[in-house]
């Protein structure tokens, strides 16, 4: 569940290192382990973790950790002729072991795609090679009454997924090839 209201709390380094352990075991290709995390609570550098964040991502503002989740494609580690990327497979295998790891603890944790990526690369001192796959927030969940009213209202539309028959068949591929187009 992605909500997006967080209480002032910090979390704990032992906390964080309990999560990133579990993470730590993620798989991957070959066993590369493209993934690297950026983890944010110093306040220097959260403020500025805040300033790349698109419009609408306000609220995650206010989560005491912020994560860039990062990988380059050097480690791949795959055929050239296949044309399935598994560092960026891997770093999203990884990113839901730390959700999973997240909701373990107690705590909430939303992944965003929302965020200007060279104004983060330079605040966080990513070399180039490596692609922000995407952001995390990560803190204890708060009430919705401290959410603004827009974030409000997206936090408590009810949640929805496409019926089963449309991501899972048995045997063979039995979508139809217009779905989705
Ligand atoms: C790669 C990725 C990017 C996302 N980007 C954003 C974002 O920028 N802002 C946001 O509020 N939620 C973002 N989300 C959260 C999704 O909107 C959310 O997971 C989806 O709507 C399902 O929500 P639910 O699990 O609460 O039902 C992102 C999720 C993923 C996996």
């Amino acid at each position: 569940m992605s909500k997006r209201s967080y209480l002032d709390k910090p979390v704990s380094r032992e906390t964080l290192d309990r999560i990133f352990e579990k993470v730590r075991w993620s798989p991957s290709a070959a066993n590369h382990q493209p993934w690297r995390f950026v983890v944010v609570t110093e306040a220097g550098q959260h403020a500025k973790f805040v300033e790349a964040l698109s419009r609408g991502n306000e609220w995650a503002a206010k989560a005491p950790v912020l994560i860039a989740v990062c990988a380059r494609e050097k480690d791949d580690g795959v055929r050239e002729d296949d044309p399935v990327r598994y560092y960026q497979f891997a770093s999203g295998l990884a990113t839901m072991s730390l959700l999973l790891a997240v909701v373990d603890e107690g705590l909430m944790a939303h992944p965003m795609a929302g965020y200007d990526a060279p104004k983060l690369h330079t605040a966080l001192s990513i070399p180039p090679e490596y692609h922000i796959m995407c952001i995390v927030s990560l803190g204890y969940e708060g009430s919705v009454d401290l959410l603004d009213e827009r974030t409000r209202k997206k936090d408590e539309s009810p949640r929805t997924r496409k019926p089963m028959a449309e991501i899972v068949s048995y045997d063979r591929f039995g979508f139809s090839e217009a779905e989705g187009a």
